[in-house]
Formats: structure tokens, C-alpha cells, sequence
């Protein structure tokens, strides 16, 4: 099985693809000590993630950390797309930098937009929604991948190591690929890794919110990042804790100055072997590794390294569209869009597939099917926050105490409101878009 970040597969089983990609499951110890809990962490909407430990601890020992997602201005945005805004806006509130890159250059590279169709319509479909969600101004930038010098020397510089194979064995490309399109992960790895240079607030953890489809671009950006770090630090085979240089030259000096490190954080016992370009430390234990890294990590940039920490991840499962299929923009009676009008939603809501019996005497003896009934999905993604009306509109409709009329009924008032509440917000929000581009 391969995961291919521009096509338009639907991923159904999530348990397989995550144990396949050695992706970890997000368990409740990841998420139940956060301040108010997201509905989406809650409901195991999220399901997966690599290294978000990292930022569960920057979480509570109230340490700087980032979020860095992205946004590719194709289509019109829909209920899909909101899911990781929705997690954005919620990880701002519990402090973390936020950056948002519209990736520009890979709408351009990959789905033929030129830049300028792409400018309008993130800012017109994209961005002014975001700000309507309740995206505040406060540490975060929103940015166009083509504007960024940064993030463009990143993408050329960070390509020194990785090669072809490597490439291709992640995408898949051909002998008629475009550049661009090849090129386009490397400028991926640029926004995701760009936001820990000094200039954007230095070395920290920083958490990729995703869908799964973009797992190639993650599982290139940490092989990258740690490909780039002057120190290793990690556990041997024979279970010994170590930090070691990875770099070819003034091995003797690296060390000494991560003896120097250690020290510091009150290590005393240490074994140097410099054939081996290692400094062992007896007293420390696995658990003491992350803190190690990031220590060395934050001091590589002294040494004119970057220091990258590894990207964490989220992976979210897909909403399903009304017609039981993928949401897609292409298809708009599949999807909700931000735009819609409570009215429009409403008729694709009545239309939508549900979980229903085929009668209604069978519903009412059989019950229903919430697990496989968009409009369960509708309000476990979107609609409904208390988290005991939704497992009471679940054992209803199991029980064949709660019918399909009513509850699409339900839902689209619900989808209705929240449409009028963010149509009123999208208003005059040009004076405000400065806030946020800079
Ligand atoms: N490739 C992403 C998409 O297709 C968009 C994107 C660009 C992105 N840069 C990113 C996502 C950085 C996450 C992080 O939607
Ligand atoms: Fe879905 Fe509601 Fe019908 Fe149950 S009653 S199948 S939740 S629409």
C-alpha cells in the first residue's frame, strides 16, 4: 500500500493504514490533561500521530511550541477542510505560535491554478472563513508558499539530503512528472521545518495537524530534519544512552562542547569514544532522551546547524460526503461548503445518505445505524459539542426511538445556524486580513 498525497483516494480502514506507516494511535493519556479538550481529540476524530508526546509536554510545562498547516487553494472550501482549522483555532487557545501556509506553489505545480487564481481564492474561500471560525490575529501568520524566501531556500538547501530513489519511492513519480510537482514536497518541508529558524521564534516542537493523506510529506520532513542535526541523540542496540556526532570533521571539539551540554543538565558519568564518534552517559535513562535532544537541538544553531527537532503529527480521518462518498469540491451536492447558504445545505441534507432502515417499521424494530450515517457524522464533526447529546442521539437511533426525518431535521438547523453565524462574520473582513498576512 502506498499513500498518495494528490489523489483522490478514501482511506476506509484507519486501524490497517496506521499500524502499516507506523503511525501511533492517539491515546487518551495524549489529550485528556490538555485545557478543554477539542471535540475532535475527544472523539477520536484524530487517530493517529507521530511524536506528539513532544507537544503534550511543551503543553503543560507551558513551554514555546508551533503549529504549523497548510492549505491548498483548489476548489471551494467545505466541512472537510474545517477540520483542521478547527483544530488550529483550538491549539491557539491553548498557546501555541500558529503559521499557515497556502501552498501556492503546489496548487500551481500540481492542480494547474496560475498564482493569481490561487491568491483569490485562498483569501475569498479559504482565509476569510478561517477568521469567520474564530482564527485570531495574536501569533499567527498566514503566508503564500511563493512569497517566502525563507521557506524557498529551505526547499533547495534541505534537498542536499535526500536523493532520488528516496523520492521516488515515497511519490511514485514517472519520466513525465513536472518539476514543479517534484519539487514540491521539498518546498512542503520548507513550511513545515521554516517556523523553527531564529527568525520565526528558533528551535522548538512543532505539530503538523494533518489528514492522512499527507504522511509521505511528514515522513519526509523528520527523516530531513534529523538528517540535518549535527548530534544524535539516541539509545543503542545494547541499551546504552548516548550522544553522537554526525558530522565528519572537529569530532574531538563537537564533543567536548557536548560534554560541556551534559554537564550542565547535572550528568556526570560519561565514556568518550571517539572512534565511534560517541559520548556515552552512564547516569542518564530513555526516559531522559527527548529533554537530551532538545537541549542539543536549541544549542545546534551555535554551531551554524539548524537543529531541526523532528515534526510532530495529528492525522484525522476524512469526513464522508452526503452522497456516501468522498466530500469533494468537485462534487457539490457531496459537500457542505462555507459559503452555502443555509438554504442550499438543507436540500443536501434532506438528500444525504443515512444509516437508516429501508422502512420505517424496520427502523423502529431494528434501530438504526449511526456508525455508517453521514448525519451522525455531521454532528460528531461539526454540529453537536456536548458530548451527551450526542451518545443520546447515538443510543437513540440504535433503539429505534429516533427516526431519519427528525434528525436530518435537527441537522440542518443546527448546519444552518452555524452558516448564518460565520456569513455574518465573513463580513468586512478585508480591513482585517493585514492582521494576518504578515
Ligand atoms: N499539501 C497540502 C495539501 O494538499 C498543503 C500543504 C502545503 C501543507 N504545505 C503544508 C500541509 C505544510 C501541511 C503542512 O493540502
Ligand atoms: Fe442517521 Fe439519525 Fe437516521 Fe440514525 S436516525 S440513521 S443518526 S439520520
Amino acid at each position: 500500500m502506498k499513500i498518495d498525497p494528490w489523489s483522490s483516494t478514501t482511506y476506509q480502514d484507519y486501524t490497517r493504514l496506521r499500524d502499516e506507516f507506523g503511525i501511533a494511535e492517539f491515546s487518551d493519556d495524549l489529550w485528556r490533561d490538555l485545557p478543554n479538550p477539542h471535540r475532535l481529540l475527544r472523539r477520536n476524530v484524530v487517530f493517529g500521530h507521530r511524536d506528539f508526546d513532544r507537544i503534550h509536554e511543551a503543553v503543560v510545562h507551558k513551554k514555546p511550541w508551533a503549529i504549523l498547516t497548510g492549505l491548498m487553494p483548489s476548489g471551494r472550501m467545505h466541512l472537510g477542510h474545517k477540520m483542521v482549522i478547527d483544530e488550529v483555532i483550538y491549539y491557539q487557545s491553548i498557546g501555541a505560535d500558529i503559521f499557515i501556509a497556502v501552498a501556492d506553489i503546489e496548487a500551481f505545480a500540481t492542480r494547474g491554478y496560475t498564482l493569481e487564481e490561487t491568491k483569490k481564492l485562498a483569501l475569498e474561500e479559504y482565509i476569510s472563513n478561517y477568521i469567520a471560525l474564530g482564527l485570531k490575529p495574536d501569533k499567527c501568520h498566514i503566508y503564500f508558499q511563493s512569497e517566502n524566501m525563507f521557506v524557498k531556500d529551505l526547499a533547495f538547501l534541505l534537498g542536499k539530503r535526500v536523493n532520488w530513489s528516496q523520492m521516488l519511492a515515497t511519490y511514485g513519480f514517472n519520466n513525465s512528472t513536472n518539476m514543479a510537482h517534484i519539487f514540491s514536497p521539498l518546498i512542503q518541508t520548507g513550511d513545515i521545518l521554516h517556523v523553527q529558524l531564529k527568525e520565526f521564534g528558533g528551535v522548538r516542537p512543532t505539530l503538523v495537524p494533518v489528514g492522512v493523506d499527507q504522511d509521505p510529506h511528514i515522513r519526509l520532513s523528520r527523516d530531513i530534519a534529523q538528517a540535518h542535526r549535527i548530534f544524535n541523540v539516541t539509545i543503542t542496540k545494547d541499551g546504552r544512552i548516548g550522544v553522537f556526532v554526525k558530522v565528519d570533521s572537529q569530532i574531538g571539539e563537537l564533543l567536548d562542547h557536548a560534554e560541556k551540554i551534559l554537564k550542565k543538565l547535572g550528568f556526570s558519568h560519561f565514556e568518550r569514544i571517539t572512534d565511534y564518534k560517541a559520548l556515552y552517559i552512564n547516569d542518564a535513562n530513555e526516559s531522559d532522551i527527548p529533554h537530551i535532544n532538545e537541549v542539543f537541538a536549541q544549542d545546534e544553531p551555535v554551531l551554524c546547524g539548524y537543529g531541526f527537532l523532528q515534526p510532530c503529527s495529528t492525522y484525522h480521518r476524512f469526513i464522508t460526503g452526503l452522497t456516501g462518498d468522498k466530500m469533494s469540491s468537485s462534487k457539490p451536492e457531496s459537500a457542505i461548503f462555507l459559503t452555502d447558504t443555509p438554504e442550499q445545505a438543507r436540500k443536501k441534507i434532506m438528500h444525504a445518505k443515512t444509516g437508516g432502515a429501508v422502512t420505517l417499521e424496520e427502523q423502529k424494530k431494528h434501530g438504526g445505524l449511526p456508525d455508517a450515517c453521514v448525519i451522525y457524522e455531521l454532528f460528531l464533526y461539526h454540529l453537536i459539542e456536548d458530548d451527551k447529546e450526542l451518545a443520546g442521539i447515538y443510543s437513540d437511533c440504535k433503539q429505534g426511538k429516533l427516526m431519519c426525518g427528525q434528525c436530518k431535521k435537527q441537522a440542518a438547523e443546527l448546519m444552518g445556524s452555524l452558516l448564518d453565524d460565520i456569513a455574518v462574520k465573513r463580513k468586512n473582513i478585508e480591513d482585517k486580513l493585514d492582521d494576518y498576512l504578515k
